[in-house]
């Protein structure tokens, strides 16, 4: 039987990047190692990991006309993500980010705009056939939609046999309070490391016991820290803790926590236990740090 395939609904959006070996002063006039054009957004990227480690999956965003949306589009399609549930929106500008990645540092600055585009909605997501997926991630967005699509998926899931069942991830990753009500939802729950430290959190360990009481019970919640790895704690109560993996030489993290997002979603999805779900997370991560991009991280 085919696999059924995993969906991650957030944003695509178009990634300008210039290389830099130091972050410039501000007012000068210097010389980048190298600039490039990159699909962007966290569960666009996702999907691209997916798509490389094998795993069949969709997006589902919404979606401005112009140049920057055709290559996306284009480079979605290369990277066989499945593009049925895109909402066009004819009267929108298509978001972007100017990104300026150090090598010397290891960093990765990011200056987002999204003028006017809506977020998909529950209301787009009726559309979604829900017996084609086996896995939903949500990146954390429009959280009051988010909950009702989500909330969507769990009267499915009441409907049907355990081996039919959509499982629901959503990551939490800007420390924002209107998505704080997401913790409330989902099979897993991906913490970064900024919403932690909003919430006084020193490490990722201290996260993931801290937040714990705020995801609902039977459900995981996980939290990155970079180059300290993940700690995650699962519906058993045990705490679990990856190291990184850090390449000989960090060339690029943008995207390293949606890389490892994917990785653990994969990870789970074929039933994995957590500790070997987070160890691939981190493994798959650091070998993203270590490249331009994504193609080579398999
Ligand atoms: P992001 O900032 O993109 O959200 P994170 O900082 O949360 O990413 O990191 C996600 C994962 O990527 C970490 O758990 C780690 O495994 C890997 N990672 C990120 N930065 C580094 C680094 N400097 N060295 C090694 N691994 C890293
Ligand atoms: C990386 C990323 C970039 C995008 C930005 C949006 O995680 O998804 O591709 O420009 O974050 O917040």
């Amino acid at each position: 039987m085919e696999e059924k395939r995993i969906l991650c609904v957030g944003l695509v959006c178009l990634d300008i990047i210039s290389v830099v070996d130091v972050f410039p002063a501000e007012d000068t006039d210097t010389r980048c190692l190298s600039q490039r054009w990159q699909r962007g957004g966290n569960a666009s990227n996702s999907c691209t990991v997916l798509s490389l480690l094998g795993a069949p999956c969709a997006f589902m965003g919404s979606l401005a006309p112009g140049h920057a949306a055709d290559f996306v589009l284009a480079d979605l399609r290369r990277y066989a993500v499945e593009l049925t549930h895109v909402v066009s929106h004819p009267e929108s500008s298509f978001p972007t980010s100017i990104v300026i990645s150090s090598v010397s540092r290891g960093t990765r600055t990011i200056l987002h705009t999204n003028r006017n585009l809506p977020d998909v909605t529950a209301q787009d997501f009726e559309q979604v056939d829900l017996t084609q997926y086996k896995w939903i991630h949500w990146e954390g967005r429009n959280a009051a939609e988010q909950v009702k699509m989500i909330q969507r998926v769990e009267v499915h899931n009441r409907a049907c046999p355990a081996h039919q069942r959509v499982s629901t991830s959503v990551e939490v990753e800007k420390s924002r309070e209107e998505l704080y009500q997401l913790f409330g939802y989902g099979d897993v729950v991906f913490v970064s490391k900024d919403v932690a430290k909003d919430f006084g959190f020193q490490s990722a360990a201290e996260a993931v016991r801290g937040l714990h009481t705020r995801v609902r019970p039977g459900a995981t919640v996980i939290c990155a820290w970079a180059e300290a790895g993940a700690d995650a704690l699962g519906p058993d109560g045990e705490l679990v803790h990856s190291d990184a993996f850090p390449p000989e030489t960090i060339l690029d993290t943008l995207g390293a926590g949606d890389t490892f997002n994917a990785a653990v979603i994969l990870a789970l999805s074929r039933g994995q236990r957590l500790q070997e779900a987070l160890t691939f997370g981190c493994e798959v991560a650091g070998r993203k740090c270590g490249v331009h991009g994504y193609d080579s991280i398999v």
